[in-house]
């Protein structure tokens, strides 16, 4: 499996490759990277569904898909950190369920672009944003599911969400792949992540 890079800057995939490497020495379930050299990443080629479509199809239930994001971010959040980043962790930072692949093996995380190190409740707090963004838009297509997988999440995670709450949306409302439309609806997404997280 190769990703390419065609806009982005060099150096991006090294820094995406060094994360997955030191996540998957430590056991958690990511692609194994073969090779990173410029702006190609070659990985492991996974088989299986992603979870949002295997929601979307009726093949996984929605408030267990919440669960596995949960559990994904408990697991990775105990890989022990990198040198130098004693209180941080290895921070995914867009664990929703389209960068889930169910394998044979278990859930596996992709799509490593945003990996840095931080704190876990930031990586927790991104996740329960970009659920709640799709919950609250008027017509999306995944947004009944998104909120089911929203409530078992919130209630996995323990309050987790909210500390790094408004940081999670300031990052969300920096970045540009959003329309308007989606930025708009951030504050009605932070005020369900706060009144179900309660
Ligand atoms: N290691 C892999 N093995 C198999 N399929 C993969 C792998 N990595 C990614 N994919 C497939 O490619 C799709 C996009 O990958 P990824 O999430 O990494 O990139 P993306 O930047 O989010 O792209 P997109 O915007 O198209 O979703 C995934 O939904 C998955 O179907
Ligand atoms: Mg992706």
């Amino acid at each position: 499996m190769l990703r390419r890079y065609r806009e982005r800057g060099r150096g991006e995939v090294t820094r995406e490759a060094a994360a997955m490497a030191h996540v998957t020495t430590h056991g958690f379930p990511a692609p194994a990277v073969f090779t990173a050299v410029g702006t190609d990443l070659v990985m492991e080629r996974l088989y299986g569904p992603v979870l949002l479509d295997a929601v979307a199809a009726g093949d996984h239930d929605a408030g267990a898909a919440g669960r596995v994001l949960a559990d994904l971010h408990t697991k990775l959040h105990a890989v022990p950190p990198r040198a130098g980043t004693p209180d941080e962790r290895v921070l995914h930072l867009d664990l929703h369920p389209a960068n889930v692949v169910l394998t044979a093996r278990g859930p596996v995380l992709i799509d490593w672009t945003n990996a840095t190190d931080g704190p876990p409740d930031l990586d927790v707090a991104q996740t329960a944003v970009i659920l709640a963004q799709a919950a609250v838009e008027p017509g999306h297509v995944h947004g009944q599911a998104a909120r089911e997988m929203l409530v078992t999440f919130l209630g996995a995670t323990d309050g987790q969400a909210l500390p790094e709450l408004d940081r999670a949306v300031a990052r969300r409302a920096a970045d540009p792949s959003l329309t308007t439309t989606e930025v708009g609806l951030l504050d009605e997404a932070a005020a369900l992540v706060t009144a179900t997280a309660r």
